[in-house]
Parts: C-alpha cells; structure tokens; sequence
C-alpha cells in the first residue's frame, strides 16, 4: 500500500474544513456566542464516515447536532446498475434544520445523490456536503461543498474506509496496490 495522507495531514484538513464550516455557517468568533440560531445537524454517513465525522466535530469549534445513515450497495461496485439502499435512517427531525452531509468519498455520487434526495424531501432549510475525498473526474463533484482532498486513480483505506471490511483501523489514508488485494484491484 502506498501513503495517501498521514494522520498529520489528514489533521491540516480537518482543521481547515472547520474553518470553511463555521464560515459557512456564520459561527465565527463573537458570533458563536450571540447566535440564537439552531445548531446545523451533521448526518455522518456510516460506516466509512466514522472517523471523520468524529473528528470533524470535534474540531468544528461551534455547535452542532449529530446523526448518522447507513447505506448499502447492491451489485458489482463498478457497474452502472449497481442501486443503493438506505439500511438506517436518521432520527432527527431536520424539517427546517441545516443539514451538513459528512461522507468518506464521492465517486460516482450514486450514494450522495440517493442520500440528498432522501433527506432533501424531509423539507431542511439547506443540505451541504462535506467529503474527506472527492475523484476528481466524479460528474457529481459540484455536490460536493467542502472538499477535503482530491484524489485521481486508485482504491482508498484507512482511516475508517475499508476494502471488504478491512484497514478502517489504520491511522493514514492509503491507495491499494494490486498485489494487496491478492486479486488484482
Ligand atoms: P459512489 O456512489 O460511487 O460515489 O461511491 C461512494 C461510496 O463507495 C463511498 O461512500 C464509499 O463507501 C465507497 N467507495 C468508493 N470509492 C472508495 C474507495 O476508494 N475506498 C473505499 N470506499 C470507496
Ligand atoms: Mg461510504
């Protein structure tokens, strides 16, 4: 496996896109203070998102709500008729909340898109993403409001992704390499 981000880096871009979310959302300094705002509901997306989400929040240095959703994929993970399906909902009423999506990565945006109109038709005051990684080539990447970082080619774990359950405990992201698969990814 080759290094994608260390856990040094991956820190730098939480860090900055916390900046970015209380920009976004008006929590600035004195602001946080006097805001009688609700708190924007962040809805990770289970489990790849896990361990962003966590440290998201806590960097965010502002308040906000927590929730998760749970996806799955049916089919081969490259093929076009490949269909998502939600497996958990969220618990919070966002009806008139904003919603800050936090995913893993955005590839194709199948899972993005199914989750945006799920949670668009619960009537929230706006929906945002946040993505650790964005594919650069993704048709979908103008969904895509924060963006960690961009990513070409490659298969990505660590750091909460997995390849077929494995690697989400490590500390760094990594691109796998043919040979650690054993069937040539
Ligand atoms: P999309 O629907 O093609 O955008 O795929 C997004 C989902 O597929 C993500 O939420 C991940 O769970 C998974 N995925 C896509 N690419 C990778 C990768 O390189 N490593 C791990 N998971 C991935
Ligand atoms: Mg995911």
């Amino acid at each position: 496996m080759k290094i994608l981000l260390s856990p040094e880096e991956i820190s730098a871009i939480v860090a900055r896109l916390a900046g970015e979310l209380r920009a976004a959302y008006g929590f600035e300094g004195a602001q946080v203070a006097r805001s009688s705002r609700k708190p924007p509901v962040m809805i990770g997306i289970l489990n790849g998102a896990f361990i962003f989400a966590a440290d998201l929040v806590r960097s965010a240095g502002m308040p906000l709500e927590l929730d998760f959703m749970r996806l799955s994929s049916y089919g081969m993970r490259r093929s076009p008729t490949s269909e998502v399906c939600i497996t958990k909902d969220i618990e919070v009423d966002i009806k008139g909340r904003d919603v800050l999506i936090v995913e893993d990565i955005v590839d194709r945006g199948l899972t993005l898109e199914t989750i945006m109109g799920h949670l668009k038709a619960k009537g929230p005051a706006s929906v945002k993403v946040c993505a650790l990684l964005l594919r650069s080539k993704s048709e979908k990447a103008s969904l895509v409001d924060f963006v960690g970082h961009s990513i070409d080619e490659g298969f990505v774990v660590g750091y909460g992704l997995d390849y077929k359950e494995r690697y989400r405990e490590l500390p760094a992201l990594y691109v796998m390499e043919a040979e650690d698969s054993g069937e040539g990814l």
